[in-house]
């Protein structure tokens, strides 16, 4: 993709000389904090991101526009002259939505705000048109279960997002994933389920889904929270709900897709490693910027900073950029199996997919001794106020190694309003702030090499 280098920020090298395993941590992460804020690195990986996000766009598992990002980003690293830059192959699903409408006919007429869930099966060339139940839970839809059949189930789970929303998006995301398979279980034709979304402005959000294969497969979408809302209030006057709705989702046969990997390789240590990721696919609405544009970009940056400072720690940092966490941890999944032996020399594995806002510090998952050790890290950001060191760390990609014992992190960020974006038509270059995305970039590189480049591996 030759094209695309045109509109590759230049980064330039001042020194060459080669710093190995001899220099202080501390001096290292001055550096990169220095370069992110005022030096040759500042704007960087935000301007790679909307590169990326603008000129290739979303990035859906099995679509042709995720194997150019995958090639735009593994040409620009081997021109930068990362080491061990490559490719693994992994096998992915490949899930096309088509066409998609949803319309209220009665009580009136009007356009739902629609998009149909990762996974779904289509309508078939006629589309259905049903009665509709509302219920808030799948308890609701139990005891209600004889009233469903034949209707378009509509799942309107309330929450209190601005208290808890991890907790919201736990409870909500079960509607969209098991949605279907129970409302038909109950004999329903189709599913719709409330936007797993903090807030709205009538924009649907849409992830993915799951059959159980127990039961018949029926079309599953999602609707804009302030749609979902007004079906339960007509059903709350006893008004009688009826839908059209239209699909042509279907699953095509897996293909074949990619993890990008590149490293700077360590020092001493190099079969020693600290692993830096995020995820290169996205949903197919927006551009994929902030879930997981972002995270990826900021775990590029990694090596970018170190490769142009010419340090190595004393073990390898690898960037991994994942394909297909959307559809449930799909490449990381198949880059475990293929790597597990290397679980007893994996310091850390690192997943920045909770947003690159404006960074506190670092989520951290693993023993108490270890945790102080990242503590003891985190001095060296205080001049960016980065400094929290908090319980959690988890990441669908990075799991396999955390289930495993490998200590693991992502970026704590100010992210209250992830899920307003998340899986939407908003996700997009504006919901991020450049001099945010260089200080998550920074926090990343300080914590990758710092982690690195110990006499130890973390303890776990
Ligand atoms: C490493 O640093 C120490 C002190 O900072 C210095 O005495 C020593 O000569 C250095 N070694 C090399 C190979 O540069
Ligand atoms: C990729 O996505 C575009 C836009 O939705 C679509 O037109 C195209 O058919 C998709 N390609 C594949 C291979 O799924
Ligand atoms: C809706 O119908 C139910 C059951 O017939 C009744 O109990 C309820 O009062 C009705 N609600 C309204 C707002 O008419
Ligand atoms: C790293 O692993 C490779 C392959 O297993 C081995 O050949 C090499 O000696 C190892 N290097 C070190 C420094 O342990
Ligand atoms: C530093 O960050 C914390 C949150 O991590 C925030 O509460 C505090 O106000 C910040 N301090 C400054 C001086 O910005
Ligand atoms: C971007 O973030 C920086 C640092 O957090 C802040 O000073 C600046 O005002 C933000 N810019 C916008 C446009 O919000
Ligand atoms: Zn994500």
């Amino acid at each position: 993709m030759l094209w695309l280098f045109l509109i590759l920020p230049v980064i330039s090298v001042t020194s060459r000389t080669i710093i190995t395993d001899n220099h202080s941590s501390n001096a290292i992460s001055d550096r990169i904090i220095e370069l992110v804020t005022q030096g040759a690195f500042r704007g960087v990986t935000y301007n790679r991101l909307a590169a990326l996000a603008d000129t290739i766009g979303p990035r859906l598992c099995g679509n042709e526009s995720l194997s150019k990002a995958i090639d735009w980003v593994q040409s620009a690293m081997i021109k930068e002259g990362l080491d061990n830059v490559h490719v693994e192959e992994v096998k992915i699903p490949h899930w096309v939505r088509g066409e998609e409408r949803a319309h209220l006919l009665q009580p009136r007429f009007t356009k739902l705000s629609m998009l149909g869930l990762g996974n779904s099966i289509g309508t078939g060339p006629t589309g259905i048109r049903a009665p509709v139940l509302v219920v808030r839970s799948f308890d609701e839809l139990n005891l209600r279960c004889a009233e469903a059949r034949n209707k378009i189930v509509v799942f309107n789970p309330q929450c209190d997002w601005k208290a808890q929303p991890l907790a919201c998006y736990g409870t909500v995301v079960g509607y969209r994933v098991g949605g279907a398979s129970s409302a038909a279980k109950c004999g329903a034709v189709a599913s719709l389920s409330r936007s797993a979304a903090s807030r709205s402005i009538d924009s649907p959000h849409t992830g993915v889904m799951s059959y159980d294969l127990t039961y018949p497969k029926i079309p599953a979408g999602s609707l804009s929270v302030e749609h979902a809302d007004m079906l339960d209030r007509f059903q709350q006057r006893n008004q009688s709900i009826e839908i059209y709705l239209y699909m042509e989702a279907q699953t095509l046969p897996d293909v074949v897709g990619y993890n990008l990997v590149a490293e700077v390789r360590g020092a001493s240590l190099p079969n020693e490693t600290v692993l830096v990721s995020g995820h290169l696919d996205s949903w197919d609405v927006g551009q994929g910027a902030m879930d997981d544009g972002g995270g990826a970009m900021i775990s590029w940056t990694v090596l970018s900073l170190l490769h142009s400072l010419n340090v190595r720690a004393k073990r390898t940092i690898r960037c991994v950029l994942w394909s297909c966490e959307e559809f449930g941890g799909i490449g990381a999944e198949q880059y475990f199996t293929a790597h597990q032996s290397e679980v007893p020399k994996m310091s850390l594995v690192m997943e920045s997919d909770l947003g690159v806002f404006h960074p506190q510090g670092l989520q951290f998952l693993g023993k108490p001794q270890a945790q102080q050790i990242v503590e003891s890290i985190s001095k060296q950001l205080s001049s960016i106020n980065a400094t929290q060191v908090v319980s959690g760390g988890g990441g669908e990609d990075i799991s396999p190694w955390t289930q495993r014992g490998v200590p693991g992190a992502s970026l704590l960020n100010d992210n209250w309003d992830y899920f307003a974006y998340h899986h939407s038509n908003g996700d997009t270059m504006n919901v991020l702030n450049s001099t945010d995305v260089d200080l998550a970039a920074a926090v990343w590189a300080v914590y990758a090499f710092s982690i690195a480049d110990l006499d130890n591996l973390l303890p776990r």
